[in-house]
C-alpha cells in the first residue's frame, strides 16, 4: 500500500476530546480529505485515501470510535455529524472513482483509436523467376492446344538420350551434344548413364508408356559440357514437344508452332522454316520469327539478319517411332525442342544467360 506516510493515528488523544473540540476535528477532517480527494487522479490514489480516511483505522473511524468518551446527548449529536460526514466522503469517492474509470476509459479508446485513411504498410511481395514465369507462358500457349505436360529425369541412360533417338554409338551426330557423363554403368554394365543434354529422351520415354495419339510438351533442365558465356550455359530449360497419331502432317507442325510464335512474340508474328539436321527427325528444321524490334528490317537483335531462330523441329524419324513399336506406317508425328533461357532474353532484351543462375536481386527485381 502505498499510503504508510499517512498511517500515523491522527487523533489519538481523540478519547480526552470534548464534544466541540471533536466536532471541530470532524469538519478539519472532511475539509482536508475533500480537499485531497481533488488531486487524486488514478484508483491506486483512490484506494490509499479510502484507507486513510474511511479505512479500519482511518481518520473518520478514529474519530469515531472516540464518541465513547462523550456524554449521551454529545454523542447523539456528533455522531450524527460524523456519520454525514462519513457519507459525504463516501459519496465523493464514489463520485471520483467514476471520474478517474471514465477517463481512462476514454484514454483508451484515444489509444486504440484506427486511422482508416492511414496508408497501410507495404509487404515484401516475392515473385517468380523470370525463368518460371516464361516457362509457365510457353506451357500455357501448348495446354491451350491442347498438349499435356510431363516431365522426365535428368540423369539419364545413353539408350534414351541417344540411341533411342537414333544416334548410334560413336557416330559423329553425338558430337552436337557435348555430353557429361556420369561413372555409372546399368547391371549388365553396358548402358553408361549420363545427365541428359537435351530434353528429347522424354520422346522415347512418353512413347514407351502410351498409345497414340500423343501430344505432350516436356519442360526440363538440360546439361552440356559447355564453356559458358553470354549465350551458352552449361544447364539450362529447354521445352519438348511431341505429337503423334495417324495422319499427321508437316502442316501440323508448322500451324502448331506459328501459334505459338504468335501467342509468345505477338499476333502479328511471321515465321520462317529453314532445313537442318538432328538425327531423331525427317525432315528437320528450325523455326525462326521475323524480328520484332526492328520488324524484320536488321538490327542488334537479329544480327542485321531480320529473323531471330527460336527452335529446332521435323517430323519423328520412323526409326524412332519403330524404336518405340509404333508402326510408322500407320503413326507419324512432329517433334520441337526449344530454350526457355533463348525466348526470355529475346523478349525481354536479356543480354547474357549467365544472368539468370547468377541470383543477382538486381536483375530478378525487374521481372
Ligand atoms: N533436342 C534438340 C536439341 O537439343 C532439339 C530438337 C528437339 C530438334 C526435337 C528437333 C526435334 O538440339
Amino acid at each position: 500500500m502505498k499510503s504508510e506516510g499517512f498511517r500515523q493515528p491522527f487523533i489519538a488523544q481523540g478519547l480526552y476530546m470534548t464534544s466541540p473540540d471533536l466536532a471541530q476535528t470532524i469538519q478539519e477532517v472532511r475539509d482536508k480529505a475533500l480537499e485531497e480527494l481533488q488531486g487524486l487522479a488514478s484508483e491506486e490514489e483512490l484506494e490509499s485515501w479510502r484507507i486513510l480516511y474511511l479505512g479500519r483505522r482511518g481518520r473518520l473511524t478514529s474519530v469515531l470510535r472516540s464518541l465513547g468518551s462523550l456524554s449521551q446527548e454529545e454523542r447523539r449529536v456528533v455522531g450524527a455529524q460524523a456519520n454525514q460526514v462519513k457519507a459525504l466522503l463516501e459519496e465523493s469517492l464514489a463520485q471520483a472513482e467514476g471520474q478517474v474509470k471514465e477517463s481512462r476509459i476514454a484514454g483508451l479508446a484515444q489509444e486504440e483509436q484506427i486511422d482508416v485513411t492511414r496508408p497501410g504498410r507495404s509487404v515484401a511481395l516475392g515473385r517468380f523467376h523470370p525463368l518460371t514465369q516464361i516457362l509457365r507462358e510457353i506451357c500455357d500457349a501448348f495446354v491451350a492446344m491442347g498438349f499435356q505436360i510431363v516431365e522426365g529425369p535428368e540423369v539419364e541412360w545413353d539408350h534414351y538420350n541417344f540411341e533411342l533417338l537414333n544416334i548410334p554409338r560413336d557416330h559423329p551426330a553425338r558430337d552436337m551434344w557435348n555430353t557429361l557423363w556420369i561413372d555409372y554403368r546399368d547391371e549388365k554394365g553396358e548402358q553408361p548413364m549420363l545427365l541428359r543434354t537435351h530434353t528429347s529422351p522424354m520422346q522415347a520415354r512418353t512413347m514407351e508408356r502410351m498409345k497414340p495419339p500423343v501430344r505432350v510438351i516436356v519442360p526440363g533442365k538440360c546439361y552440356r559440357y559447355e564453356a559458358t558465356d553470354a549465350t551458352h550455359e552449361w544447364h539450362f530449360y529447354q521445352v519438348e514437344g511431341l505429337a503423334v497419331d495417324d495422319g499427321i502432317t508437316f502442316a501440323d507442325l508448322k500451324g502448331t508452332l506459328y501459334e505459338f510464335a504468335r501467342r509468345i512474340f505477338g499476333a502479328d508474328r511471321r515465321v520462317r522454316f529453314r532445313c537442318d539436321y538432328f538425327p531423331f527427325v525427317e525432315p528437320g528444321v528450325d523455326m525462326s520469327i521475323d524480328c520484332f524490334a526492328c520488324k524484320g528490317q536488321g538490327c542488334r537483335i537479329c544480327q542485321e539478319t531480320g529473323w531471330i531462330e527460336i527452335l529446332g523441329a521435323g517430323m519423328v524419324h520412323p526409326k524412332v517411332l519403330e524404336g518405340v513399336g509404333y508402326d510408322p506406317s500407320v503413326y507419324t508425328g512432329f517433334a520441337f525442342g526449344l530454350g526457355p533461357e533463348r525466348i526470355a532474353m529475346l523478349k525481354y532484351g536479356i543480354e547474357d544467360i549467365r544472368l539468370f543462375y547468377s541470383n543477382d536481386l538486381r536483375f530478378l527485381r525487374q521481372f
